[in-house]
């Protein structure tokens, strides 16, 4: 059974999640819990190889299938390696980017659609996230703070590409409204730590009544 709290963090490249996540830490850390903190592509040994694979700009000729089943893959030994035993011990997971990129990156983007979910409905086997914090900004806001020369694959794709993106976050936000929470990503950080704050009291509290009753 999950003891933990599982937090996601979605939106565009650029968006302002890797400056937040450290915000977010703080906050759990101050309540002492333990904090995994943890990023997809990636976070164990084995997904961090096939990150190298999926983010080379080299990668010119790689289909799009090819690409979602590798971002499954890593996802899948994430799951079992980390995520899980973190929230069976308790903690609290804190993922930059989880399912919902590849919803709306390879199911929107790449518009492989429902094949995605089927493909990660393998990976994940129901570890999905209490509350997903989605940082909403207009990717071509959020390609500006990028410099050129630190875009990885997916970041230089065509800006067509992160619009169609960014509406299937839209999408996904009205769909799992039950565990999304939107923020306007626009504002300065400041104003932005204040809001996740409020939100992630929400999430506590709910977590500490869900606790209390078993
Ligand atoms: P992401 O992890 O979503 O790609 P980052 O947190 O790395 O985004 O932020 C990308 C760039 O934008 C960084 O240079 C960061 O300092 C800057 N940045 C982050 N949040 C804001 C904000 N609210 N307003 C302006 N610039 C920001
Ligand atoms: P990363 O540098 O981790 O993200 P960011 O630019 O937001 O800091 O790059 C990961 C890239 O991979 C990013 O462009 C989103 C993309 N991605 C997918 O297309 N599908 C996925 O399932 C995941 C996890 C990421």
């Amino acid at each position: 059974m999950r003891r933990g709290i599982f937090i996601s963090i979605e939106g565009p490249d650029g968006s302002g999640k890797s400056t937040q996540i450290k915000n977010i830490k703080d906050y759990f850390e101050g309540k002492q819990f333990e904090v995994v903190f943890t990023r997809e592509p990636g976070g164990t040994a084995i997904g961090e190889r096939i990150r190298d694979i999926i983010l080379d700009k080299n990668c010119k000729e790689m289909d799009y299938m090819t690409e979602a089943m590798l971002y499954a893959a890593a996802r899948a030994q994430h799951v079992s390696e980390v995520i899980e035993p973190a929230l069976a011990a308790g903690k609290v997971v804190i993922c930059d980017r989880f399912v919902d990129s590849s919803n709306a990156y390879q199911g929107y983007g790449r518009k492989l659609g429902e094949a995605v979910a089927v493909i990660n409905g393998y990976a994940v086997k129901g570890c999905m996230p209490d509350l997903t914090l989605l940082f909403k900004l207009d990717p071509s806001v959020g390609k500006d703070r990028i410099r050129v020369d630190q875009q990885d694959r997916l970041d230089a794709e065509a800006e067509a590409f992160h619009q169609d993106v960014y509406r299937g976050y839209l999408q996904l936000e009205k769909q799992f409204a039950d565990r999304f929470c939107g923020i306007d990503a626009s504002r300065s950080i400041a104003e932005i730590s204040t809001e996740v704050c409020t939100k992630l009291d929400r999430i506590l509290a709910a977590w500490e009544s869900r606790k209390a009753g078993n």
